[in-house]
């Protein structure tokens, strides 16, 4: 056998050897490498007579191809292998059940806020937004609510001072209804619904809360349709078929006759029942938008009117889902949102639950 003859068969037998990637490294320095034997015997070449040079140097460039790929197979035949064992160790059983995860959960408020908005919407309300941060105008002036005019100082307002301009957190969600009458042209149904803020913090107060507003413009609204929408919103809402209604002459400056809605309970040493019963428990304010506000945001109160209402959303969320602390609405404690909290596919929809 010829010397490269034997070079070959001895890398053969090495290269089928190798058994893990850093042999098949080493074995290809030894071969391949710098001052590999290969390489080694190319060097030689220079010595050899011109004749000979050129069949010598084709036949050790043929050994060396022929090594470089044994080397290359096997680096291939090894990962392959390694790629095999993975996936045969690491399988995933995907017939086990999954593991309990953490899950957040809805707010009662986003609920009811959802819940209110589906059965509002249902009845022809579209949804529309404001912002947070009013003006005086917005929250106060257009609504009836002149700068001397008492019922100021009765929402305890927070005052903002943006880029020396001042501004209030809206202290009710009645904007909306200036927003959206400024904006377009009769006729209006639509409700909105999101925080307000007032100072005011005890048992029954929280400094942010959140209201829904109504408001139904149009040429021949009275407070018939008022009711009626009141009506099959309260029964919806609470899912009790002839709930008792009282509307209780009120005031709001911006409506005008204003009431204010009880609806019918019952109280067992402190366990409140809705539907009828024993007793009342008030829960909205609503009026005959006053004309005023209709001059106001311009338009003829001889022409259109309308009604409006608002309701506190965390006493509709308290009453239904028994929930005996306002304040616990806002302490972001893990187990009342896991204990109150909404799986996030109850989503509330427009299918009467009546
Ligand atoms: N904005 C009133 C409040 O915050 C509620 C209300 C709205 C009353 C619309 C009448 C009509 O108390």
């Amino acid at each position: 056998m010829s010397e490269l003859a034997a070079l070959l068969n001895q890398a053969e037998q090495d290269i089928t050897a190798a058994k893990t990637l850093p042999d098949i490294n080493d074995l290809r320095v030894k071969y391949l490498g710098k001052s590999g034997l290969i390489t080694s015997k190319l060097k030689t070449l220079g010595a050899l007579p011109v004749e000979e040079r050129k069949t010598a140097g084709q036949e050790i460039n043929k050994i060396k191809e022929a090594v470089a790929k044994l080397v290359n197979d096997k680096i291939n035949q090894l990962e392959q292998a390694e790629i095999t064992k993975k996936l045969a160790t690491e399988t995933l059983d995907i017939t086990l059940p999954i593991r309990p995860t953490p899950k957040g959960s809805i707010h009662p408020i986003t609920q009811v806020i959802d819940e209110v908005t589906s059965i509002l919407g249902g009845l022809g309300f579209n949804f529309v937004d404001g912002p947070n941060l009013e003006d005086d105008f917005h929250n106060f002036t257009a609504l009836n609510i002149p700068a001397t005019h008492p019922a100021r100082q009765m929402h305890d307002t927070f005052y903002v001072d943006v880029d020396g301009e001042e501004k209030v957190l809206r202290t009710h969600t009645s904007p909306v209804q200036i927003r959206t009458m400024k904006a377009g042209k009769p006729p209006f149904k639509i409700i909105s619904a999101g925080r307000t803020y007032r100072s005011d913090s005890d048992i029954t107060h929280t400094p942010m809360f959140h209201q829904v507003e109504g408001l139904y413009i149009d040429k021949n609204i009275h407070m018939g349709h008022l009711k009626y929408v009141l009506q099959q919103f309260i029964e919806q809402f609470f899912g009790i078929k002839d709930v008792p209604m009282r509307f209780r002459p009120s005031y709001f400056p911006f409506t005008e006759p204003s009431a204010e809605v009880d609806i019918g309970c019952s109280r067992n040493k402190g366990d409140l029942k809705i539907g009828a019963g024993n007793s009342w428990l008030e829960v909205l304010g609503c009026g005959m938008v006053n004309q005023n506000v209709l001059k106001n945001v311009g338009i003829d109160p001889d022409e259109y009117q309308g009604f409006a209402f608002g309701m506190g959303i965390e006493r509709l969320a308290m009453l239904k889902y028994n929930i005996a602390d306002l304040r616990t609405f806002f302490t972001a404690d893990a187990r009342w949102l896991e204990h109150y909290g909404f799986n996030s596919l109850n989503i509330p929809n427009l299918v009467s639950k009546i």
